[in-house]
């Protein structure tokens, strides 16, 4: 019997793909856009849909946002998923819907409050993609001159969710009696004040919303260098991981479990979804085809690299296209995503990093071909690593209607076949379903 995996879809709010052949959008503000793709989503029983987020408009890329509004697809401009995914959780029933909120950007209060609704209204379906934030220009849009370094910046987040843990839990389980006969809403003797005070950050509480079904909403993270792996294995129900290669993959699985079992935790309840960025059409030939053209459009690499550069804070237009990048390149933003991207030692140019494997960025394995072929490949990928499943997501981020439903009515279908992934939910919650196989 085939051993079942988990799939998510790793998107965000920005505007759908706009001005390709199969595309008539760029104006998913109502949000609508997203709904539907959420409900083919579940439709396919897919674990969760996710949006990536960030806080700022980057002027990395050639020293301005000329670029990255130009092309108007992957970072910028971007609403905020948090009330989309409350609309999506109205119009959803089974699927689980995760924002990514920043640890920089609201205080843990607020956040919590925030999630707990949010899980209370998509009743318990809802996670929430943990970051700190990785750019200069997001820690400017909140009073600082710049981002704290990444040691610092991940000491304020385990503080930060060891606050965010105890509001969650500031209400018990049975604390609402709605006990008409004695009149009692609330047990008082139930609801805690936490009275956190550590090094960076004081809060009384209790919360002032009633727990979730959830009680903790479900803890997604992405974090490649070792304190970000530590931080993964402590709290993360699931992991997104960009690596190149099975063995890269295998490794770094195997990581994070030894670190979770350290910390006390069953390695099983640590989930590791790896991006991937599937093209897929009616034969390989056409696929292959589809991803060369796609990835010799003009603008598709000077996107990957608007997209590279936003997130490191390194401009990547300063470099030679067809030469190896100059050095090891470090940057105090995504680190983890950096090392995947540049493959040091490789000797490829820039431009073979920006166009192969999906533009390298977020694909862990090369995967072109048809709907069978593909999904006989992510069998083996996930029999060679050990499990626990993909994120799916595209080059740059953009879907459309077409891609969503290669997917969901190709792709998907044809992992069922082979017994690969779940036919239906079995759980009622996000973490159910994260934890079910
Ligand atoms: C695949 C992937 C997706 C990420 N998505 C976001 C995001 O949506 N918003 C954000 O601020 N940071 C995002 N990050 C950054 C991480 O949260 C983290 O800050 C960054 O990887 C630096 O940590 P590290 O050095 O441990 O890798 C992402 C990282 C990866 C690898």
């Amino acid at each position: 019997m085939a051993k079942r995996f988990h799939l998510g879809w790793f998107t965000n709010f920005a505007t759908d793909e706009w001005n390709g052949p199969f595309s008539n959008g760029g104006d998913p503000w109502n949000g609508k856009f997203y709904v539907e793709m959420a409900q083919a989503l579940e439709r396919a029983c897919f674990d969760y849909i996710m949006f990536e987020d960030k806080l700022a408009i980057s002027e990395i890329y050639g020293g301005s946002s000329e670029a990255v509004l130009k092309h108007g697809l992957g970072m910028v401009p971007k609403g905020d998923p948090a009330p989309l995914c409350a609309m999506i959780a109205g119009a959803t029933s089974k699927i689980g819907i995760v924002a990514t909120l920043s640890t920089l950007g609201y205080p843990p209060y607020l956040l919590a409050r925030l999630c707990s609704t949010i899980d209370s209204l998509a009743e318990g379906r809802f996670g929430w993609n943990i970051v700190t934030s990785a750019e200069n220009a997001a820690a400017q849009n909140f009073g600082l001159d710049e981002l704290p370094p990444r040691e610092l910046r991940y000491d304020m987040a385990y503080e930060y969710l060891d606050l965010v843990i105890k509001l969650f839990n500031s209400w018990e389980p049975d604390a609402v009696k709605r006990d008409r006969e004695n009149g009692v809403y609330a047990d008082f003797r139930k609801v805690h004040t936490i009275n956190h005070e550590g090094r960076f950050f004081k809060s009384r509480g209790p919360l002032n919303c009633v727990r979730s079904p959830q009680g903790v909403p479900a803890l997604i993270q992405a974090g490649a260098s070792p304190k970000g792996r530590a931080f993964a294995a402590q709290y993360a129900d699931a992991v997104v991981a960009v690596n190149q290669g099975t063995k890269a993959m295998k490794e770094f699985r195997d990581d994070i479990r030894a670190r979770a079992a350290a910390a006390g935790r069953d390695p099983d309840d640590v989930k590791i979804l790896y991006l991937i960025a599937p093209t897929l059409a009616e034969t390989v030939e056409e696929a292959q085809a589809k991803y060369a053209r796609m990835a010799s459009a003009p603008s598709f690499i000077e996107m990957n690299l608007c997209l590279i550069s936003s997130i490191t804070d390194i401009d990547f237009k300063a470099f030679d296209l067809d030469k190896p990048l100059p050095g090891k390149l470090t940057t105090n933003g995504e680190q983890g995503s950096l090392d995947s991207f540049q493959q040091w030692g490789s000797g490829k140019t820039l431009r073979q990093l920006v166009t192969e494997a999906s533009g390298g960025l977020v694909s862990s394995v090369e995967l072109i071909g048809t709907p069978e072929t593909v999904a006989e490949r992510m069998g083996e990928v996930m029999e060679e690593v050990g499990g626990d499943g993909f994120l799916i997501t595209t080059p740059h981020l953009g879907v459309n209607r077409r891609v969503i439903h290669e997917v969901t009515d190709g792709l998907v279908p044809a992992l069922q076949r082979r017994g690969l992934m779940r036919t239906e939910y079995g759980e009622k919650t996000l973490r159910g379903n994260l934890k079910a196989f």
